[in-house]
Protein backbone atom coordinates (compact mmCIF):
# COMPACT_ATOMS: atom_id res chain seq x y z
CA UNK A 1 0.00 0.00 0.00
CA UNK A 2 1.36 3.49 -0.85
CA UNK A 3 0.72 3.73 -4.70
CA UNK A 4 -0.01 7.33 -5.18
CA UNK A 5 -1.35 8.21 -9.21
CA UNK A 6 -1.28 11.90 -9.84
CA UNK A 7 -3.09 12.48 -13.47
CA UNK A 8 -3.20 16.08 -15.02
CA UNK A 9 -3.25 17.62 -11.54
CA UNK A 10 -3.29 21.47 -12.07
CA UNK A 11 -3.13 24.08 -9.42
CA UNK A 12 -3.84 27.94 -9.83
CA UNK A 13 -4.14 30.40 -6.58
CA UNK A 14 -6.29 32.89 -8.04
CA UNK A 15 -5.39 33.38 -11.73
CA UNK A 16 -1.69 32.40 -11.30
CA UNK A 17 -1.02 28.93 -12.06
CA UNK A 18 2.03 27.70 -10.03
CA UNK A 19 1.56 23.93 -11.41
CA UNK A 20 0.22 23.33 -15.10
CA UNK A 21 -1.52 19.98 -15.60
CA UNK A 22 1.26 17.28 -14.57
CA UNK A 23 1.47 13.47 -14.42
CA UNK A 24 3.29 11.37 -11.64
CA UNK A 25 3.24 7.73 -10.69
CA UNK A 26 4.73 7.10 -6.71
CA UNK A 27 5.28 3.23 -6.67
CA UNK A 28 4.46 1.21 -3.50
CA UNK A 29 7.30 1.50 -1.52
CA UNK A 30 9.58 3.98 -2.99
CA UNK A 31 11.33 6.83 -1.88
CA UNK A 32 10.14 9.67 -4.43
CA UNK A 33 12.39 12.82 -3.80
CA UNK A 34 10.81 17.07 -5.37
CA UNK A 35 13.51 18.62 -5.91
CA UNK A 36 14.03 21.81 -7.53
CA UNK A 37 15.02 25.60 -6.80
CA UNK A 38 12.53 28.21 -4.17
CA UNK A 39 9.30 28.86 -5.53
CA UNK A 40 8.84 26.04 -8.51
CA UNK A 41 5.85 24.65 -6.65
CA UNK A 42 7.10 20.91 -4.71
CA UNK A 43 5.43 22.37 -1.34
CA UNK A 44 2.25 23.11 -3.30
CA UNK A 45 2.47 19.61 -4.85
CA UNK A 46 3.04 17.85 -2.01
CA UNK A 47 0.33 19.73 0.08
CA UNK A 48 -1.77 18.24 -3.25
CA UNK A 49 -1.13 15.19 -2.62
CA UNK A 50 -1.80 15.44 1.16
CA UNK A 51 -5.13 17.00 0.77
CA UNK A 52 -4.00 20.24 2.55
CA UNK A 53 -4.66 22.07 -0.93
CA UNK A 54 -7.43 22.23 -3.02
CA UNK A 55 -6.70 20.95 -6.63
CA UNK A 56 -7.92 23.44 -9.57
CA UNK A 57 -7.71 20.28 -11.63
CA UNK A 58 -6.98 16.57 -12.73
CA UNK A 59 -7.35 13.55 -10.10
CA UNK A 60 -5.10 12.23 -7.49
CA UNK A 61 -5.35 8.41 -6.71
CA UNK A 62 -3.99 6.72 -3.44
CA UNK A 63 -3.77 2.73 -4.27
CA UNK A 64 -6.30 3.09 -6.82
CA UNK A 65 -8.93 4.87 -5.09
CA UNK A 66 -9.31 8.37 -6.46
CA UNK A 67 -9.11 10.83 -3.22
CA UNK A 68 -8.87 14.26 -5.22
CA UNK A 69 -11.90 15.41 -2.87
CA UNK A 70 -11.06 13.43 0.23
CA UNK A 71 -10.27 15.62 3.25
CA UNK A 72 -6.23 15.08 4.90
CA UNK A 73 -7.96 12.41 7.20
CA UNK A 74 -9.19 10.45 5.36
CA UNK A 75 -5.82 10.05 2.87
CA UNK A 76 -3.99 7.57 5.00
CA UNK A 77 -0.83 9.38 4.71
CA UNK A 78 1.05 11.50 7.74
CA UNK A 79 2.82 14.65 6.70
CA UNK A 80 5.66 14.82 8.98
CA UNK A 81 6.54 19.09 9.77
CA UNK A 82 9.66 20.32 10.80
CA UNK A 83 10.70 19.71 14.64
CA UNK A 84 9.64 22.82 15.94
CA UNK A 85 5.84 21.87 15.11
CA UNK A 86 5.97 19.91 18.48
CA UNK A 87 4.32 20.77 21.31
CA UNK A 88 6.67 22.08 23.80
CA UNK A 89 4.62 21.26 27.44
CA UNK A 90 3.90 17.73 26.39
CA UNK A 91 6.65 15.00 27.47
CA UNK A 92 7.80 13.04 24.23
CA UNK A 93 5.44 10.61 25.09
CA UNK A 94 2.65 12.83 24.95
CA UNK A 95 4.03 14.24 21.44
CA UNK A 96 3.86 11.01 19.64
CA UNK A 97 0.70 9.81 21.31
CA UNK A 98 -1.66 12.56 20.07
CA UNK A 99 -2.60 11.76 16.94
CA UNK A 100 -3.73 8.49 18.23
CA UNK A 101 -5.71 10.47 20.99
CA UNK A 102 -7.49 12.23 18.47
CA UNK A 103 -7.96 9.44 16.66
CA UNK A 104 -9.89 7.96 19.94
CA UNK A 105 -7.59 4.66 19.76
CA UNK A 106 -8.04 2.45 22.97
CA UNK A 107 -4.94 3.51 25.54
CA UNK A 108 -3.54 -0.35 25.45
CA UNK A 109 -3.00 0.05 21.57
CA UNK A 110 -1.83 3.76 22.20
CA UNK A 111 1.07 2.34 24.26
CA UNK A 112 1.99 -0.62 22.03
CA UNK A 113 2.58 1.96 18.86
CA UNK A 114 4.29 4.04 21.07
CA UNK A 115 7.13 1.58 22.37
CA UNK A 116 7.54 0.35 18.96
CA UNK A 117 7.95 3.80 17.55
CA UNK A 118 10.36 4.88 20.03
CA UNK A 119 12.39 1.58 19.19
CA UNK A 120 12.87 2.29 15.99
CA UNK A 121 13.87 5.69 16.21
CA UNK A 122 16.37 5.37 19.28
CA UNK A 123 13.87 7.27 21.85
CA UNK A 124 12.63 4.83 24.20
CA UNK A 125 14.84 5.70 27.37
CA UNK A 126 13.44 10.39 26.22
CA UNK A 127 10.16 9.48 26.29
CA UNK A 128 9.38 11.41 29.19
CA UNK A 129 11.46 14.04 28.82
CA UNK A 130 9.89 17.03 26.85
CA UNK A 131 11.02 19.11 23.43
CA UNK A 132 13.30 21.47 24.48
CA UNK A 133 15.41 18.63 26.55
CA UNK A 134 16.15 16.90 23.39
CA UNK A 135 18.83 17.83 20.85
CA UNK A 136 17.77 18.76 17.46
CA UNK A 137 18.05 15.33 15.76
CA UNK A 138 15.89 13.98 18.58
CA UNK A 139 13.33 16.14 18.15
CA UNK A 140 13.41 15.51 14.59
CA UNK A 141 12.40 11.84 15.38
CA UNK A 142 9.67 13.01 18.01
CA UNK A 143 8.37 14.25 15.01
CA UNK A 144 8.48 11.34 12.57
CA UNK A 145 7.68 9.04 15.20
CA UNK A 146 4.32 11.09 15.37
CA UNK A 147 3.66 10.12 11.96
CA UNK A 148 4.63 6.83 12.26
CA UNK A 149 1.76 5.75 15.07
CA UNK A 150 -0.46 6.46 12.13
CA UNK A 151 0.61 3.43 10.26
CA UNK A 152 -0.03 5.68 7.31
CA UNK A 153 0.63 3.99 3.42
CA UNK A 154 3.02 7.27 3.21
CA UNK A 155 4.93 9.49 4.36
CA UNK A 156 5.36 13.70 3.48
CA UNK A 157 8.28 15.18 4.15
CA UNK A 158 8.69 19.16 3.53
CA UNK A 159 11.80 19.71 3.87
CA UNK A 160 12.66 18.62 7.41
CA UNK A 161 16.32 19.09 7.69
CA UNK A 162 16.64 22.10 6.62
CA UNK A 163 16.72 24.44 10.46
CA UNK A 164 18.96 21.85 11.89
CA UNK A 165 23.31 22.08 11.00
CA UNK A 166 25.13 20.83 8.48
CA UNK A 167 26.50 17.46 10.49
CA UNK A 168 23.06 16.58 11.94
CA UNK A 169 21.82 17.47 8.83
CA UNK A 170 23.68 14.41 7.03
CA UNK A 171 23.07 12.16 10.64
CA UNK A 172 19.05 12.67 9.95
CA UNK A 173 19.65 11.66 6.30
CA UNK A 174 21.29 8.73 7.19
CA UNK A 175 18.73 8.31 9.88
CA UNK A 176 15.96 8.31 7.45
CA UNK A 177 16.70 6.65 4.70
CA UNK A 178 17.62 3.51 7.05
CA UNK A 179 14.06 4.19 8.26
CA UNK A 180 12.97 3.83 5.20
CA UNK A 181 14.34 0.35 4.81
CA UNK A 182 13.02 -0.75 7.90
CA UNK A 183 9.91 0.48 7.38
CA UNK A 184 9.46 0.12 3.36
CA UNK A 185 7.02 2.66 3.04
CA UNK A 186 6.28 4.73 0.43
CA UNK A 187 8.09 8.46 1.39
CA UNK A 188 7.40 11.66 -0.54
CA UNK A 189 10.63 14.28 0.38
CA UNK A 190 10.78 17.60 -0.38
CA UNK A 191 14.18 19.51 -0.30
CA UNK A 192 15.62 22.32 -2.23
CA UNK A 193 19.39 20.32 -1.55
CA UNK A 194 20.05 18.48 -4.71
CA UNK A 195 22.87 16.55 -2.60
CA UNK A 196 20.18 15.16 -0.80
CA UNK A 197 17.99 13.96 -3.12
CA UNK A 198 20.67 12.53 -4.71
CA UNK A 199 21.81 10.34 -1.42
CA UNK A 200 18.05 9.51 -0.45
CA UNK A 201 15.65 9.23 -3.31
CA UNK A 202 14.74 6.15 -5.39
CA UNK A 203 13.41 8.32 -7.87
CA UNK A 204 14.10 12.02 -8.05
CA UNK A 205 11.23 14.67 -9.83
CA UNK A 206 12.85 17.73 -10.90
CA UNK A 207 10.73 20.46 -10.99
CA UNK A 208 11.43 24.21 -12.19
CA UNK A 209 8.20 26.73 -12.50
CA UNK A 210 5.52 23.62 -11.66
CA UNK A 211 6.80 21.77 -14.68
CA UNK A 212 8.43 18.48 -14.22
CA UNK A 213 11.38 18.56 -15.94
CA UNK A 214 12.59 15.06 -15.43
CA UNK A 215 11.90 11.69 -13.38
CA UNK A 216 14.73 9.41 -12.70
CA UNK A 217 16.84 7.59 -10.86
CA UNK A 218 20.04 9.57 -8.84
CA UNK A 219 22.36 7.87 -11.40
CA UNK A 220 20.10 8.36 -14.57
CA UNK A 221 20.19 12.45 -13.92
CA UNK A 222 23.87 12.33 -13.04
CA UNK A 223 24.74 10.75 -16.30
CA UNK A 224 21.64 11.55 -18.77
CA UNK A 225 19.69 14.91 -18.01
CA UNK A 226 17.68 15.22 -20.39
CA UNK A 227 18.26 18.88 -20.62
CA UNK A 228 20.23 21.73 -19.79
CA UNK A 229 18.39 22.87 -16.80
CA UNK A 230 18.36 19.49 -15.37
CA UNK A 231 22.34 18.97 -16.29
CA UNK A 232 23.28 22.45 -14.12
CA UNK A 233 20.90 21.19 -11.03
CA UNK A 234 22.23 18.11 -10.70
CA UNK A 235 25.88 17.42 -9.59
CA UNK A 236 28.08 19.07 -7.14
CA UNK A 237 30.10 21.11 -8.28
CA UNK A 238 27.93 21.85 -11.00
CA UNK A 239 28.21 20.48 -14.79
CA UNK A 240 30.23 23.05 -17.47
CA UNK A 241 28.24 24.68 -19.49
CA UNK A 242 29.78 26.34 -22.58
CA UNK A 243 28.66 28.08 -25.97
CA UNK A 244 30.18 29.38 -28.71
CA UNK A 245 32.71 28.27 -30.84
CA UNK A 246 33.83 25.24 -28.83
CA UNK A 247 30.15 23.97 -28.75
CA UNK A 248 29.61 25.06 -32.52
CA UNK A 249 33.23 22.29 -33.30
CA UNK A 250 30.43 19.26 -32.28
CA UNK A 251 27.66 21.00 -34.26
CA UNK A 252 25.65 22.30 -31.08
CA UNK A 253 24.60 25.22 -28.98
CA UNK A 254 25.77 23.82 -26.17
CA UNK A 255 28.24 21.45 -24.49
CA UNK A 256 28.33 19.60 -21.23
CA UNK A 257 31.47 18.65 -18.95
CA UNK A 258 31.19 17.95 -15.62
CA UNK A 259 34.62 19.55 -13.13
CA UNK A 260 35.03 15.28 -12.34
CA UNK A 261 35.24 14.54 -16.41
CA UNK A 262 38.61 16.62 -17.23
CA UNK A 263 42.03 15.76 -16.78
CA UNK A 264 44.27 18.34 -15.87
CA UNK A 265 47.76 18.68 -16.68
CA UNK A 266 50.82 21.51 -16.75
CA UNK A 267 51.79 20.40 -19.83
CA UNK A 268 49.41 20.04 -22.36
CA UNK A 269 45.99 19.38 -23.47
CA UNK A 270 42.95 20.34 -25.29
CA UNK A 271 42.27 23.48 -23.88
CA UNK A 272 44.82 25.62 -22.21
CA UNK A 273 43.89 28.18 -19.82
CA UNK A 274 45.16 30.34 -16.37
CA UNK A 275 43.99 29.29 -12.94
CA UNK A 276 42.41 31.29 -10.96
CA UNK A 277 40.38 30.71 -7.59
CA UNK A 278 41.03 27.21 -6.25
CA UNK A 279 39.31 25.57 -2.88
CA UNK A 280 41.27 22.83 -1.46
CA UNK A 281 38.70 20.24 0.40
CA UNK A 282 41.66 18.06 1.79
CA UNK A 283 40.78 15.05 -0.38
CA UNK A 284 40.01 16.89 -4.04
CA UNK A 285 40.96 20.61 -4.94
CA UNK A 286 38.18 22.53 -7.27
CA UNK A 287 40.43 24.79 -10.01
CA UNK A 288 38.38 27.86 -11.02
CA UNK A 289 40.16 28.04 -14.99
CA UNK A 290 40.25 30.96 -17.50
CA UNK A 291 40.08 29.57 -20.93
CA UNK A 292 40.58 32.46 -23.96
CA UNK A 293 37.38 32.26 -26.13
CA UNK A 294 34.86 30.80 -22.96
CA UNK A 295 32.41 32.94 -22.02
CA UNK A 296 33.09 31.35 -18.03
CA UNK A 297 35.29 29.96 -15.85
CA UNK A 298 35.75 26.34 -16.30
CA UNK A 299 35.46 24.19 -12.74
CA UNK A 300 37.66 21.09 -12.64
CA UNK A 301 37.90 19.22 -10.23
CA UNK A 302 41.23 17.18 -9.43
CA UNK A 303 43.29 15.59 -6.78
CA UNK A 304 43.76 17.00 -3.26
CA UNK A 305 48.04 17.63 -3.83
CA UNK A 306 48.14 18.92 -7.46
CA UNK A 307 50.85 21.08 -7.29
CA UNK A 308 49.20 24.19 -9.66
CA UNK A 309 48.43 27.80 -8.16
CA UNK A 310 46.44 31.14 -8.86
CA UNK A 311 48.14 32.50 -12.19
CA UNK A 312 49.96 29.45 -13.59
CA UNK A 313 49.42 28.20 -17.05
CA UNK A 314 46.46 24.85 -17.17
CA UNK A 315 46.05 22.49 -19.64
CA UNK A 316 42.41 21.03 -19.33
CA UNK A 317 41.13 17.65 -21.10
CA UNK A 318 37.87 16.77 -21.27
CA UNK A 319 36.88 13.36 -21.27
CA UNK A 320 35.68 12.77 -24.78
CA UNK A 321 32.63 10.24 -24.06
CA UNK A 322 31.30 11.98 -21.21
CA UNK A 323 30.47 15.35 -22.83
CA UNK A 324 26.96 16.82 -22.96
CA UNK A 325 25.06 18.31 -26.06
CA UNK A 326 22.57 20.27 -25.86
CA UNK A 327 20.20 22.10 -29.08
CA UNK A 328 19.34 25.50 -28.83
CA UNK A 329 16.27 24.43 -27.19
CA UNK A 330 18.48 23.28 -24.35
CA UNK A 331 17.17 19.87 -25.01
CA UNK A 332 19.60 17.10 -25.09
CA UNK A 333 20.59 15.48 -28.55
N1 LIG B 1 -1.41 30.18 -0.68
C1 LIG B 1 -0.80 30.73 -1.74
N2 LIG B 1 -1.32 31.78 -2.39
C2 LIG B 1 -0.72 32.31 -3.47
N3 LIG B 1 0.43 31.86 -4.00
C3 LIG B 1 1.02 30.83 -3.40
C4 LIG B 1 0.45 30.18 -2.24
N4 LIG B 1 1.25 29.16 -1.88
C5 LIG B 1 2.28 29.16 -2.76
N5 LIG B 1 2.14 30.15 -3.68
C6 LIG B 1 3.05 30.40 -4.81
O1 LIG B 1 3.21 29.20 -5.52
C7 LIG B 1 4.55 29.07 -5.98
C8 LIG B 1 5.10 27.76 -5.47
O2 LIG B 1 5.27 27.85 -4.07
P1 LIG B 1 5.80 26.63 -3.22
O3 LIG B 1 5.05 25.41 -3.59
O4 LIG B 1 5.79 27.05 -1.79
O5 LIG B 1 7.31 26.50 -3.74
P2 LIG B 1 8.55 25.68 -3.12
O6 LIG B 1 8.04 24.80 -2.03
O7 LIG B 1 9.10 24.91 -4.29
O8 LIG B 1 9.53 26.69 -2.64
C9 LIG B 1 5.30 30.28 -5.50
O9 LIG B 1 5.34 31.22 -6.54
C10 LIG B 1 4.44 30.78 -4.35
O10 LIG B 1 4.58 32.16 -4.19
MG1 LIG C 1 8.51 24.72 0.00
Amino acid sequence: MGRITLKKVQKSFGSTEVIPPLDLEINDGEFVVFVGPSGCGKSTLLRLIAGLEDTSGGTIEIDGVDATGLPPAKRSLAMVFQSYALYPHMSVRKNIAFPMKMAGLPKAEQEKRISQAAAALNLTDYLDRRPGQLSGGQRQRVAIGRAIVREPSAFLFDEPLSNLDAALRVGMRLEISELHKRLDTTMVYVTHDQVEAMTMADKIVVLQAGVIEQVGSPLDLYHTPRNKFVAGFIGSPRMNLIEGAEAAKHNVTTIGIRPEHIAVSGESGDWKGVVGVSEHLGSDTFFHVKIDGFAEPITVRAGGNVDLHYGDTIYLTPQADLIHKFDGGGLRV
